[in-house]
């Protein structure tokens, strides 16, 4: 299978955050912005392996700051790594205030995404094909994290 380069396939996302994305103390709840990162990095996905994908874990999240009613989310997705049928995907949240322009780093994640056949069956998806040293670094990355994960479920 051809192999496909991560910029084919990777997401900006920017969302206004209404009151009705809040809980009662007027922050935006956790659960709203974990949605967005499912969405931005199941479209990675997709345009990635160009079938539907399901989400099979969510391996890491951070928040580090709240976001308000006003911040627009700005959500970026990319593909860090391939194995056979699935795919990490990398997702950075930032919150920019659009009245002053700052801009705070929200959140990271790193999530699972595989591949299906029109049948629902796992199926191949193509090689990532790595073009600079931020990309090897993060498919390094992603690799570790996979196979720490596969001897966790060993044990
Ligand atoms: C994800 C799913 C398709 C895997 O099915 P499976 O029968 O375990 O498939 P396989 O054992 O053939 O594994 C297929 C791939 O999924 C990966 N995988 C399976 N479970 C995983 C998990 N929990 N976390 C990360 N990767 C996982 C395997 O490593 C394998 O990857 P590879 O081909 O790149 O090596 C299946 O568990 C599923 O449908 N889960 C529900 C997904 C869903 O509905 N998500 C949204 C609801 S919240």
């Amino acid at each position: 299978m051809k192999g496909k380069r991560v910029e084919e396939s990777r997401v900006s996302m920017a969302q206004m955050m209404n009151p009705p994305d809040t809980n009662a103390a007027g922050n935006v709840h956790g659960g709203e912005i974990m949605k967005l990162i499912d969405t931005a990095g199941g479209v990675a996905a997709i345009r990635h392996a160009r079938t539907n994908v399901v989400t099979a874990s969510v391996n890491h999240i951070d928040f580090h700051q709240p976001v308000f009613i006003g911040d627009l989310l700005r959500v970026k997705a990319s593909l860090n790594f391939t194995g056979r049928t699935s795919m990490d995907v990398g997702v950075r949240v930032e919150a920019e205030n659009c009245r002053t322009g700052a801009v705070r780093h929200i959140s990271s994640a790193y999530l699972t995404f595989v591949a299906l056949d029109d049948s629902g069956h796992p199926t191949e998806v193509p090689p990532l094909v790595l073009e600079n040293e931020e990309d090897q670094r993060r498919y390094d990355e992603a690799k570790e994290r996979r196979e720490i994960r596969f001897s966790k479920r060993r044990k």
